[in-house]
């Protein structure tokens, strides 16, 4: 719990224990003040057990909710679709059941998006192209079901968790450290890349603000998965393999969404500070670890 006093409101942030959620509880003090913040983890209850949440909820009585929790590795969900439906639509629809007389701020992704446009606004039509993006379109639809709740559809985020493994960051330092001589990554599939403390300190603002509706919360420049590892590369002095050109095309696997990029001029005309690109927060968080 960020405050000890309780005559402080509380929000609830479910998936504590994961990026962007640890995120929101790290920087609660500084852009949540007057709030006291309870980060829900699987140690606290299992979300799939609604008589739980329900209890807990009941109990504690948050004046905001703030979920974050989800299946979220896209193979996972592939892997398992009728666990990601559960957790990702299922949970989603009792919590904001639970807080329909209250804002209630939910994730969504850039991958409800078939990528076949780019820079896509919140009004443009989805067409999701696994299973990931079908729960999180479906979960959309259960959120905006009420005026008053908030879909948060984010990109990429970069950020350090306690596992090492979570951030898409992470997971492309491993992949570089044990690569071989050379390492292809795609110059035609583009993401707008955001730090996970760009997106939290986001959603705390919308949060409180009470926005509604659907906002995109993304890295206000579209980048190629090669100038996104370009920027990361020039930061790790342990990675020797070189970057290569490839192109998604040559990719072996499923089709992928190739231009997920996102118009995030709705949330930047909200914000008291807007989103930068990428590269910028890089240039300007030079100790920052990533
Ligand atoms: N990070 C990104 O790049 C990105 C991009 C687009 C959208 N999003 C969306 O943003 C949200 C947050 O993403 P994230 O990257 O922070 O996710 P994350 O690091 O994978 O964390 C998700 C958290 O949900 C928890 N969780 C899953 N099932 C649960 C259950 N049944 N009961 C309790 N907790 C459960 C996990 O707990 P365990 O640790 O115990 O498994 C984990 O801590 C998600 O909705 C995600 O889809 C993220």
């Amino acid at each position: 719990m960020s405050s000890s006093n309780l005559s402080f409101p509380l929000a609830w942030v479910t998936g504590a224990n994961g990026l962007i959620g640890s995120y929101l509880l790290a920087i609660a003090s500084r852009y949540a003040p007057g709030w006291r913040v309870r980060g829900i983890t699987r140690a606290d209850f299992d979300l799939l057990d609604a008589a739980a949440v329900e209890h807990e909820f009941l109990r504690d009585r948050p004046q905001l909710v703030i979920h974050c929790a989800a299946i979220t590795v896209v193979a996972d969900a592939h892997k398992n679709p009728a666990l990601a439906r559960r957790v990702n639509v299922d949970v989603t629809g009792q919590l904001a059941q639970l807080a329909s007389d209250i804002p209630f701020a939910c994730f969504s992704t850039d991958l409800v998006f078939d990528g076949r446009q780019g820079n896509y606004t919140e009004a443009d039509a989805v067409n999701p192209l696994t299973v990931y993006g079908e729960t999180k379109v479906a979960a959309e639809q259960v959120v905006l079901r009420n005026p008053r709740h908030l879909v948060v559809r984010t990109s990429i985020n970069a950020g350090v968790t306690a596992s090492g493994n979570r951030s898409f960051n992470e997971q492309l330092h491993r992949t570089l450290l044990s690569a071989g001589p050379g390492m292809k990554l795609f110059t035609d599939e583009f993401r707008c890349p955001i730090a996970a403390v760009e997106t939290a300190r986001a959603v705390w603002e919308l949060s409180l603000k009470r926005c509604a509706g659907i906002y995109h919360v993304a890295g206000a420049k579209k980048l190629s998965r090669y100038e996104i590892g370009r920027l990361l590369a020039a930061r790790w002095p342990d990675v020797t393999t070189t970057l290569e050109t490839g192109s998604a095309k040559d990719f072996p696997g499923p089709p992928r969404s190739l231009d997920t990029s996102m118009d995030i001029s709705k949330v930047q005309g909200v914000l008291s500070v807007p989103l930068p690109g990428f590269d910028e927060w890089l240039a300007g968080n030079p100790a920052e670890r990533v």
